[in-house]
């Protein structure tokens, strides 16, 4: 594990531990370090009108767009119940991370055992649609 790393999954269990999911129980934190070296980070934030929730990733790359960063150099993703379990990215937050992401991108994940497992983007989301082409 490099300290880099280290320093992204600290900021997402912080994150984690302010998770609004008071319907699913199930925590999420990221956090993301952008092409200027910049550290974004995102909670889950559930609502009574359930889909109005929006994901741990969609927060933090808002979080990114929103200060300016571009790129998502690495992000860490966290989740579980009450204690950490595997947890790996939706299908809407891996297109979200792909508008975002290029190859050489880092997903890195936290699991159960707090073993990190990393990702391409390709990886999780093999032929992707994308409009830029
Ligand atoms: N969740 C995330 O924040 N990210 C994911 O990639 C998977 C699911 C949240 C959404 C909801 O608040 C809770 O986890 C249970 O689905």
């Amino acid at each position: 594990m490099t300290a880099p790393d280290q320093d992204l999954v600290n900021a997402a269990s912080e994150a984690r531990s302010n998770a609004y999911c008071r319907y699913s129980g199930y925590r999420v934190g990221a956090a993301l370090v952008d092409e200027k070296g910049n550290v974004h980070v995102g909670c889950n934030v559930e609502n009574s009108a359930f889909p109005e929730g929006t994901c741990a990733e969609a927060n933090a790359i808002a979080a990114m767009i929103a200060s300016g960063g571009k790129t998502i150099n690495s992000i860490v993703v966290i989740g579980g119940e009450d204690v950490v379990e595997d947890c790996t990215p939706c299908g809407g937050c891996r297109q979200k991370i792909a508008e975002f992401a290029d190859a050489s991108t880092r997903i890195v994940l936290v699991g159960a055992d707090n073993g990190l497992t990393t990702y391409t983007i390709d990886d999780l989301l093999p032929v992707s649609f994308s409009l830029r082409g």
